[in-house]
């Protein structure tokens, strides 16, 4: 029997597990308040998917436009997740986020600046005014950069390369992680009072993905496992604009920040098509012809947004549309084309990443001609279910941020919003973790039976003497996940795709990864098998309990927001039996002032008439 005392230990307060930009931004609030804290980290650290949102941070700095505020911050986001976001995380979000972005700034953050030397801010879909604080388009790079050289200054400790198994308990409080290094296979045992989960999402369950390997939905897996709720996980952001071609780098992103600067999305035929998918609720608020859409180009802030920035959900399905037509480019997507638009200088000044990413790996010169793009899995708005001011899940001591954590952003995510969640939600996290740890009134302890079964579940994957191969079992997951719970979903599909989800568990079960656990990467696979499975299988749920279609999930058995869907999240838990339960629950009525801001006429609110009872927080 394994001797627990022997396996690697370490002690914290905190555990933030994931480093992106809320794992980080949480370890350093946690830090700061005094806690000793802990990363771990799947990968190196600065690779995290954070570095994917490519063209910025959303927040109403009102740099470039003075009229911009945290209200009509809050007004687009709560129309760009099509109302279903929580509200209050929508509010403390958009009223946030500025002071985030200029706390960036005095950690060391260089933003690209406006002529007056303020931080510069673009345009993106579905935000009514330039708000956007850039770095060319490597914001995310640069927003990890500062929050890891001002983590390491403050003492935290990282353990790199390391995989978070198991979150362990005593009773109903979180009591430790265990994990294991990836390079040497040992395990490492961490107690702790508190763990943050910031692991962001679980586009690795679908071949098309804008996701590296480190995203397999561990942070849902692990807090499902450990009675926590997830909640809205049927909304998954398929981003309009991946690479379609060469095969080998299908999915990765071309950044919004393309149209957000004047690029257009055109057909085979050449044909400026997204006038044609315009919906009757942005009608008012968008160019319906060309001439219209020139003029914004040109700088006229009283023309109306091109079609092309319309939000991200409305934009994909209507790439989706041209190709079934048949109006498609050749390699099955849409081209998008900012050469005919705006001068050379001009794109490899604003889009140097885009540049060089198109000519290293296409050989297409983006100052000279058209990118081909088509959707790619990108962002989860569903995950663990938290609480709005403190980021807590329904277990003591157990925390989520980021794009793990459910509620901000609805139905549909707006670019550019999940960098400042991000920052916003990791301090709240940090912070609601600090105050657990300083209320905790009892120390608390996992038994060591809970550590040897954690253990024997991993290693039983290299012990038995035959089994599955963990990268056809992840290429099957691929193909169920493809066929079935894509961009457009139908219930024969969906109930298909849950029928194929459990046989594939009843595989999983029998994985098996040869060789010894050192530098031994099926290993890894299969263990990520496991995470994948929960998240796929919550997805596929959901979205067949979800009779409607809303922002990111479109049923074409269901056309149409439904009224009576608005009530309801879908929660998800692991019921006593071990089967995943799936529930609609009642939404809580938001405040009035809320609700006023939200449904405001946008003058009205530019206005100042409305919305003057908001508190400040
Ligand atoms: O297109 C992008 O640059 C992605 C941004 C985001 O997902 O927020």
């Amino acid at each position: 029997m394994l001797d627990v005392s022997e396996l690697q230990t370490v002690e914290h307060d905190v555990v933030v597990i994931g480093a992106g930009g809320a794992g980080l931004r949480a370890a350093i609030e946690s830090s700061a308040r005094g806690m000793n804290t802990a990363v771990i980290s799947k990968s190196l650290l600065g690779k995290a998917h954070t570095v994917m949102a490519e063209g910025g941070m959303a927040a109403a700095l009102g740099n470039v436009d003075a009229r911009d505020s945290w209200k009509v911050h809050f007004r687009d986001t709560m129309r760009g997740g099509k109302f279903l976001n929580v509200w209050r995380m929508a509010e403390l979000h958009a009223k946030h986020a500025p002071a985030r972005v200029r706390e960036l700034e005095d950690w060391g953050a260089v933003f690209d600046r406006t002529k007056e030397g303020l931080i510069s801010q673009r345009n993106f879909g579905g935000h009514r005014h330039p708000r956007l604080a850039h770095v060319g388009d490597r914001t995310g790079l640069e927003l990890i950069r500062t929050l890891q050289d001002h983590g390491i200054h403050q003492g935290i400790t990282f353990h790199m390369e390391c995989t978070a198994l198991r979150l362990l308990k005593d009773g109903d409080r979180i009591a430790g992680v265990l994990a294991y290094f990836r390079e040497t296979g040992r395990f490492l045992l961490l107690r702790c009072k508190a763990v943050i989960l910031a692991t962001g999402g679980a586009g690795k369950a679908w071949r098309v993905t804008s996701n590296s390997w480190e995203y397999t939905g561990d942070g849902y897996a692990l807090a499902y496992e450990a009675g926590a709720e997830l909640m809205d996980i049927e909304f998954t952001q398929f981003h309009p604009t991946g690479m379609v071609w060469p095969l080998s780098v299908r999915g990765i992103l071309v950044t919004e920040g393309v149209r957000g600067d004047g690029g257009i999305l055109l057909n085979k035929d050449g044909k400026r098509f997204m006038f044609e998918y315009i919906p009757e609720k942005f009608a008012a608020e968008t160019a319906n012809t060309v001439e219209e859409a020139s003029r914004w180009l040109d700088g006229d802030k009283n023309a109306r947004r091109p079609p092309e920035l319309l939000t991200r959900d409305v934009v994909a399905r209507s790439i989706r549309a041209e190709v079934k037509a048949g109006r498609g480019s050749p390699h099955g997507g849409a081209f998008l084309d900012i050469a005919s638009r705006r001068p050379a200088d001009f794109i490899k000044r604003r889009l140097p990443g885009m540049y060089h990413q198109f000519k290293e790996l296409a050989e297409v010169d983006i100052t000279k001609e058209p990118m081909e793009v088509g959707p790619t899995l990108h962002y989860f708005m569903g995950g663990v279910r938290v609480d709005a001011d403190t980021q807590q899940t329904r277990v003591n001591g157990l925390f989520a941020c980021g794009e793990c954590a459910a509620g901000m952003h609805g139905a549909n995510r707006l670019g550019g919003n999940s960098l400042s969640d991000l920052i916003v939600f990791g301090r709240l996290a940090g912070l609601g973790a600090s105050n657990y740890v300083t209320a905790l009134s009892s120390q608390v302890r996992a038994d060591d039976e809970q550590i040897r079964a954690a253990v024997r579940s991993a290693t039983d994957i290299l012990n038995r003497q035959s089994g599955e191969n963990p990268y056809a079992l992840h290429e099957d997951l691929q193909e169920i996940m493809e066929d079935c719970v894509g961009i457009v979903r139908v219930e024969d599909e969906l109930k298909d795709g849950v029928n194929r989800i459990q046989a594939l568990k009843e595989r999983v079960k029998n994985v098996k990864a040869n060789g010894s656990s050192q530098y031994n990467p099926g290993w890894h696979e299969a263990i990520s098998m496991g995470s994948l499975m929960v998240s796929a299988e919550a997805v596929a749920r959901a979205a067949l309990m979800r009779q409607e279609s809303r922002g990111a999930h479109t049923r074409l058995d269901y056309e149409g927001e439904r009224d009576e869907w608005l009530q309801y999240n879908i929660v998800i838990k692991k019921g006593a039996d071990g089967q995943m339960q799936v529930d609609k629950e009642q939404r809580k009525e938001p405040p009035a002032y809320l609700k006023e801001i939200a449904n405001a006429k946008i003058e009205d609110l530019e206005a100042g008439k409305v919305g003057q009872n908001a508190p400040a927080d």
